[in-house]
Formats: C-alpha cells, structure tokens, sequence
C-alpha cells in the first residue's frame, strides 16, 4: 500500500514575509486576455504576466465584486476579452462586466427549468463558456449549447445536444478546435451514455458526434464518428451493460491538441458504479475513466490511455488535462500530464497515448502502484469490495476532482488541488434499477456518520486537503500547503512566481510558485471551489475568482455543525492597491425542530435507508447540511406531516430545484422519511450535530 503520503513534508499555513527588493516592476501589457477555459491552448492556467509578482503580491486588495442571486456553487473560470469579464453562474447563468469597473453591462438566463436541479449529481453549477470570434459559447444544466453575441449577449443559436428526457446534464465549458464547438455531458451516476459532440461555431449544425461506451447488446450502430470503435469497446464489456446506458461521460476535460490535430478528452465512470452489476463483472469496459483522442477533424478514434480499467470506484479521468513539451531521460517528449480522481499523476505520449510515467501523488490504498509493462494499476485484494466492504483512498470524490491543475513552464511544477476523502464502498449487488435516483450499485448509506460528538470529530479529522506541487518528470512532490479540510479551489499560476488558490473555508490565497510560501490572503467568507484567472486591461493587472461553495462534495458534506445558509455567490476582483468594501452578511442556522416521536424503529430504520440514498446527495449525509440547500433539521415544515408532504411528494418547491418524488415515493416513504429527519434533529438538539 502506498499508505505514506509522498514527497516533501506538509508546510504550515504561516505568512510569510514578503522579502523587499529593488527590481523595477515590469509594466503589464495594456491588454492580456484569458479567452478559453485552460487560459492557452495547452490548457496550463499558466499566464506570462509579472505585474502583480511574488515581490508585491502582500499588496493585493479587492478592486471590485459583484454577489450573484443564488447560492448553488460557483465553479466557472471568468473569461476576460480586451476589457470585458465573462461568467457563468449556477443554473447556467451569463453575466458580462467591465472588467476593471464590476459594471454589468449585460447577462443572459437561459431559463433552466428548476427540476432539471435533480438529474444534476452534483449541484447545479456550470464551469465557464468560450470566447470565439465574437461569440461567447456556454453549455446549459439542461444540455443546451447556446452561442451569444459577445457584445450584446443576445442568443445567436441554440442547439440541443442531448435527449432531454434522459438524466444528461451539462456543466462543462465547451472548448473550439477548428471553427467547431465542442461539448459533453454529464449524467454517470442516474444512467446515460456518454459521448461528445463537435457542432459548427457559425451554425450549431453537428460536425461529429464520439460515444464514449458501446451501444446496448442488439442495438443498431449510431451512425457516430465512434461505429468504427464499436466491436473494439464491445470486446471490453459483458453482460446487459446497456441497461443504465453504461455511463462514460464526458463531463469536464476537453483539450484540442494543435500539434496532433486531435481532440483529447477524459471519460468518467460507469453505470452502475459496481461492474458486477454494469458487465457481469467482467472487461476494462471502454472507454470509462480513460483519456480519449480523437482526429479533430472527424471524430475518429486515434488512441486511449484508460487509468482504472473495469473500474468500481467512480473514478472519473475526467481531470485537467495539460499539453506540454518536457524534457524527459534527454530527450524532448510532446507529453499530457493529468492527476485524475484515482491519485496517480501520469505524464502520457501525446503521439500515441503511451504512459511515459506515474507515481501516486495521493494516498491510495486501492493499489499498491502501477505495473509500467502494461500501465495497468496493481489493485489491492479487496479493492473490489468483492469479498465485504472496502475503505478506498481516493474514493469517488478523488484524489483531485474537477477543480482544475496548473503548470508553470517557469518552476516546471504542476500545481494539483489535491484531497483525501475516504469512502466506505459496499456492494448492493443484486442491484435493482432507481429511475428516482442514483444508480450505483453500492449502499450509498453504509458511510452513515456516527452521532456521537467524538467519534464524529475523528471521521471529519480524517477529511483533508492540500495543494501540491508536482514535478512531472520526476513524479516527485516538490512542496505542499496543508489545508484542514478538503473540496478547494482551483489553481492559477504565474511568470511572476505566483500560485493563487481559493479554500472551502473561504480565502484567497497567493503562494510562491518555486517554494509555496505564503504571500497574501484575502477572507471572502465565502467557500471557494473556482480556479482564479489574471487578466490585464490599461496597462493594470487583475486576479479574478468566483467564490461560492457547493460542488458534488460541497452540497453533500456539511464541514461542520454550526454552518448556517449559505451566502449568495460573488465575483472577487483583486488589484495591488485594490480597497473596495467587502461585507457578507452571514446568517445564524436555525435551532433544530424538535418533534416528538411516532415513528416505530421499523419505519426509522425504512425512513433512514430512503433518505440516505435519496435525499443525502443535496441535502447531507445523515441530515447534516452544507448549508447550500436547506439543513431539514432545522426545517419548519419538519413539524407539519402534510407541509412536508406537499414539497416531497407534491413538488411544491419543484421549481427551486426540489422536486416531487410522487414517481418514486409514496407518501407513507415520506412520512418515514420525516420521522428519520426528526430523530436526527432531537439528535441536534441534544448532541449539537
Ligand atoms: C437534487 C437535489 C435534491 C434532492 C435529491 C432532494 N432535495 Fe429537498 N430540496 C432541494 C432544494 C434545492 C431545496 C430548496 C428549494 C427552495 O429553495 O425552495 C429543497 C427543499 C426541501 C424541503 C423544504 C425545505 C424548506 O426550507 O422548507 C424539504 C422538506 C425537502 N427538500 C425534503 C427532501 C427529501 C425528503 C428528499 C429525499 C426524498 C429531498 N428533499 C431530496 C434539493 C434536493
């Protein structure tokens, strides 16, 4: 097991002071743009500018920000063109600022319908769109591709890129790659089947299309770019994998390769997660959790590097892909790097898809490395819960999760938001099928968390997070920044030796890049989930973050007791010098409700199965909230059988995100329901968890 965390020892949050120096300041360029989701065409997050820089960095303030209407989670990277600021918001929201003033010069709500909120695993959140030729493309949770005039933000076309009858999602930023959009989607833990889609920039007409997983046994081929694939994926599967759709979405990382005239992208995991229930537990089931490239010209399959072959765990290779040259062993290698959910870093051939080298960047007890003969992990003996339950390190919330890398060709260091988020894996094999739901094929509830005070206390202790400092020919840690929790922000980097990232707990904080001291740290009082973006306009220098917490761990694990509703979600825009006001106002949680008990055991025990499979995913393990969607303990409705019956069975609130269960519930399951809620409350109320 490579129980022992790699690398260098964890470096304290200590501020370090910045050391004076004489150099002159070189002057920004009057304007630099941040115009695609990876910031460049290698998708580095890495920006040339030096104004704002290592020497000044303790001299950053806020120059303006603006708090959007929702609450929901914030995970887009704001795109900056000659002046102008670009993001999306949950529930796929645009919004168009100047970008040196915070002044909203236009913003575009798609009109998502609010019971799309309950295909969205993972809240329902939106990570960015992409500037070309002056359009601004963006992806809606109901899986519209939709082209707005950049200047004016009226709707050019709108095409629908899935069947909106299916769980398909999107919250992905689409990426270009000659003249055409490209855009996935997601929906691995209802039951879809994953592809990508390329669509004319001018037009929205469909270029080619890339299925991610076979077609169901019997079922006619797609007329796709992937027919020519299918025996090949076919050969991997068994089984009636087409029942759930097989999964395999395409859900965040899209990278067009110039250099290999190729798109590259990640596929996430399968439907249902455990493959005894997705393929008779049999095959590497392509192409799930593999990296995928494809001729950017057709779609035609070019090669794959899969990282968890029949994988069990959700473990989605679906992260940060970054093209580079490195020099490795003498010679110069035109390589992608990523550190995907399983906590391997692999620097693969972007000619072939060859692995050059991995090394666990994480903890991990799923494996014990990887076999470099056939690039296949060794597995651990129960890593497959086959034979009982399993503790996997990473689980399915990763290693490192969408919250997107860095890499600076300056330090040649790759900059991962890195996590340990153990899970209790525990097969419900014989599956049966949840149309109202996840389907993965695990109990979901065997990760109850305990309600003693104490015990609770060394579950969360073992919740962490870290920034790591990765070098990719090494595949050494050159430096951490330990965090006390995990689910944090993306990463920036910068020629000016900076690294900038934003935590759960709400700040902002600026590293050296070489070395990871810290330099400065802003309190947004807000969780951060965003990668921060710089950006320059009149010869200034900018860094700009969406802070809003939420995410598919965020809205599902409450950090702690005490957390109240969140605040609404806010664009931060700092500048040396910046000193604009900043207030959130936070308010206290409500007391818990107590109700009396009616309930028998059997009803509780009923009550506490249903809500963990079903309603923890937003509302909180064993109730306890986030705060990004109400906390039910402190629920008023929590003391009215039929108040809570109207919003869980009469769809009273279907239009926020809350939708009716009528389709899968019966009332008397609510009322179970209830009465679980309700114990956890007095739970509350005594305990104070
Ligand atoms: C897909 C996410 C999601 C799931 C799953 C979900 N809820 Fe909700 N729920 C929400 C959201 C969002 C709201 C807040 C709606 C609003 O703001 O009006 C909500 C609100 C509620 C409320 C009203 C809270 C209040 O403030 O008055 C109740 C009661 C409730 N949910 C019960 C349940 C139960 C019981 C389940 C499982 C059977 C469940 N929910 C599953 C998202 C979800």
């Amino acid at each position: 097991m490579n129980s022992a965390a790699p690398g260098a020892k964890p470096m304290a949050e200590v501020v370090v002071a910045p050391t004076p120096t004489p150099s002159p300041v070189p002057a920004p360029p009057s304007f630099a743009n941040w115009t695609t989701y990876g910031g460049n065409s290698e998708e580095t997050r890495f920006s040339p500018l030096t104004a704002i820089n290592a020497q000044n960095a303790a001299g950053l303030g806020l120059a303006w920000s603006h708090e959007f209407d929702t609450a929901r989670g914030m995970e887009a990277t704001p795109l900056v063109q000659d002046g102008v600021l670009y993001t999306t918001t949950s529930w796929s929201k645009v919004y168009a600022f100047d970008a040196t003033s915070g002044n909203v010069l236009w913003s575009y709500d798609p009109k998502v319908p609010g019971e799309t909120g309950f295909k969205a695993c993972c809240d329902v959140v939106n990570r960015g769109g992409v500037l070309f030729e002056g359009k601004f493309y963006f992806g809606t949770l109901d899986g519209r591709l939709i082209a707005l005039d950049a200047k004016t933000g009226s709707p050019v076309w709108s095409t629908v890129t899935v069947d909106q009858s299916k769980p398909y999602t999107i919250t992905g930023a689409p990426r270009i790659a000659k003249g055409r959009v490209l855009i996935g989607n997601g929906g691995g833990e209802y039951g879809v089947r994953g592809y990508i889609s390329a669509y004319d920039a001018n037009s929205g007409k469909l270029a080619w299309r890339f299925y991610t997983v076979p077609p169901a046994k019997g079922a006619p081929a797609d007329g796709a770019a992937s027919d020519a694939v299918i025996p090949k994926m076919q050969a991997t599967w068994a089984g009636d994998y087409g029942k759930l759709g097989g999964g395999g979405p395409v859900w965040d990382t899209i990278v067009y390769d110039q250099e290999f005239n190729q798109v590259i992208f990640g596929v996430g995991n399968g439907t249902p997660w455990d493959r005894r229930t997705r393929s008779a537990d049999k095959g590497d089931n392509l192409f799930l959790d593999s990296i995928v490239a494809v001729d950017a010209d057709t779609g035609a399959y070019k090669w794959h590097y899969g990282g968890s072959p029949g994988e069990v765990w959700d473990f989605d290779q679906t992260q940060s892909v970054i093209l580079s040259d490195l020099n490795i062993g003498g010679q110069n290698r035109k390589i992608l790097m990523q550190a995907p959910k399983n906590g391997f870093f692999y620097v693969i051939d972007r000619a072939n898809g060859r692995l050059i080298s991995a090394n666990n960047y994480a903890t991990q007890t799923w494996t014990t490395g990887i076999d470099m003969a056939t690039g296949r992990p060794n597995e651990t003996p129960n890593a497959r819960y086959a034979k009982g339950p399993f503790v996997s390190l990473p689980s399915g919330q990763g290693a490192h999760n969408w919250q997107p890398m860095a890499f600076s060709p300056q330090t040649g260091l790759a900059y991962i938001p890195a996590q340990e988020v153990p899970m209790l894996y525990k097969s419900d094999h014989p599956f049966i099928k949840r149309d109202g739901g996840w389907n993965l094929g695990i109990e979901l509830g065997a990760n109850t968390l305990p309600n003693k005070t104490a015990q609770l206390k060394a579950v969360r202790a073992m919740l962490k997070g870290h920034l790591a400092a990765w070098n990719p020919i090494t595949q050494k840690e050159a430096w951490r920044v330990q965090y006390d929790g995990p689910w944090n922000g993306g990463v920036l980097a910068t020629a000016g030796n900076l690294v900038f990232q934003g935590t759960s707990r709400g700040t902002v904080n600026a590293y050296t890049a070489d070395k990871g001291q810290k330099l400065w740290s802003f309190d947004a009082e807000i969780g951060i989930m965003a990668p921060p973006v710089t950006y320059a306009v009149n010869g200034r220098q900018y860094v700009a973050v969406m802070a809003g917490y939420g995410g598919g761990y965020g809205i599902g694990a409450a950090l702690a007791d005490n957390a109240g509703p969140r605040p609404n979600g806010r664009l931060l825009v700092f500048a040396l010098g910046g000193d604009a006001a900043y207030h959130v106002d936070h308010v206290a949680p409500a007391p818990a409700v107590v109700v009396k008990s009616t309930w028998s055991a059997k009803t509780l025990a009923r009550g506490g199965h249903i809500y963990e499979e079903t309603c923890s995913v937003c509302h909180g393990g064993t109730a306890r909230s986030s705060g990004v969607v109400p906390d039910l303990r402190r629920d008023p409705l929590l003391a009215s059988k039929a108040g809570w019956n109207q919003v869980v069975i009469g769809g009273a609130l279907s239009d926020n995100g809350m939708v009716s269960f009528k389709k899968w519930l019966t009332p008397a399951d609510a009322e179970a329901v209830r009465g679980y809620v309700a114990a956890r409350a007095r739970n509350l109320a005594v305990n104070g968890n």
